[in-house]
């Protein structure tokens, strides 16, 4: 197993499986009129920080699950990732995405929606091609991703919540993605499956935690995107708790979180490694920058705490 920490510590292993994955997207709409979606300038998938993707191929390597099945699970889970976006941002008015003009900006409402739909459709054509168990998983999975993003805007928005009300909605509006991904990294031990699925949702918990953060205090140039409109439009997030009654610090429980998925990988060294190496190349970088601080996302031992 030490060959394969040795791989995913490898960037250009992971830009190789990276480009795997475009060129199963590009191999799929190759010479249909919806070409264009994959270009790279003009192409809504792949385009962005891909950090479902990463996570898949730093871990799922070391957790025993081949690189077959992990481009075809990583793939789904960005074409499905850039189906909620569209039509987030169709939603929320956002007219920025990924430092250009949002899809439905471009080119209208109406295909924002139905470029979403049609996506959704093909992620599960792709994970279903992998025959590897995984399509009822997903589905669970982005069921709840749906149903989240649903309780938010019919139950929840407008109305007072409780902090764990919050954080239940970002485990499952974001969480879910990235639990699933953990669950596909681990095909063949049941009990480290089940810690990465767990680990999975904290990351994404903590992810979307930063991205409330961030949408209330970032800057556009730096995220690239709209902010301001989980505000505009009454959503609650984690900066509904910073000032008032039960005040939280969204920062602290955004490492918190991070260090409770840590927790769960500690029986399996090699897997803990590799998520090292997974929030220091890829996930810390961006979150520090949604949250603004510079400091490191766990604190060194023996050091004392900020
Ligand atoms: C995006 O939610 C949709 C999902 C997570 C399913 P947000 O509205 O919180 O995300 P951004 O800030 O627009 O990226
Ligand atoms: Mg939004």
């Amino acid at each position: 197993m030490g060959a394969k920490l040795e791989l995913i510590k490898n960037d250009a292993n992971i830009e190789r499986l990276l480009k795997s994955s475009r060129d199963l997207i590009a191999r799929d709409f190759k010479k249909s009129s919806l070409e264009f979606i994959t270009d790279d300038e003009n192409g809504v998938i792949g385009n962005g920080k891909m950090l479902r993707s990463r996570m898949a191929f730093r871990i799922g390597p070391v957790a025993g699950t081949e690189s077959e099945t992990l481009i075809h699970a990583a793939t789904a889970i960005e074409m499905i990732h850039t189906a909620s976006l569209l039509h987030d941002d169709v939603i929320d008015g956002g007219q920025m995405r990924r430092s250009a003009p949002s899809f439905w900006v471009e080119r209208g409402i109406p295909g924002a929606i139905l470029l979403g739909d049609f996506l959704l459709f093909k992620a599960l054509d792709i994970i279903c091609q992998a025959e590897s168990g995984l399509t009822h998983p997903m589905v669970k999975f982005v069921g709840e991703m749906c149903m989240a993003e649903s309780e938010q805007e019919l139950v929840q928005r407008g109305d007072s919540i409780t902090w764990d009300d919050c954080v239940n909605v970002a485990r499952h509006k974001t969480g879910s993605l990235f639990a699933f991904i953990g669950y596909a990294s681990a095909a063949n031990d049941h009990e480290l499956r089940d810690a990465l699925t767990e680990a999975g949702y904290a990351v994404g918990t903590a992810y979307q935690l930063a991205d409330d953060i961030m949408d209330a205090k970032g800057s556009p140039e730096n995220s690239g995107k709209t902010l301001g409109t989980d505000g505009a439009r009454n959503i609650n997030t984690a900066m509904s708790f910073v000032d008032g009654e039960h005040r939280v610090n969204p920062v602290n429980s955004v490492k918190e979180t991070l260090s409770a998925a840590e927790g769960l990988l500690s029986p399996w060294p090699e897997v803990l490694e590799a998520w090292h190496v997974y929030m220091e190349k890829d996930m810390w970088p961006s979150m520090s920058q949604m949250l603004g601080i510079k400091e490191e996302w766990r604190n060194t031992p023996g050091k004392p705490a900020d």
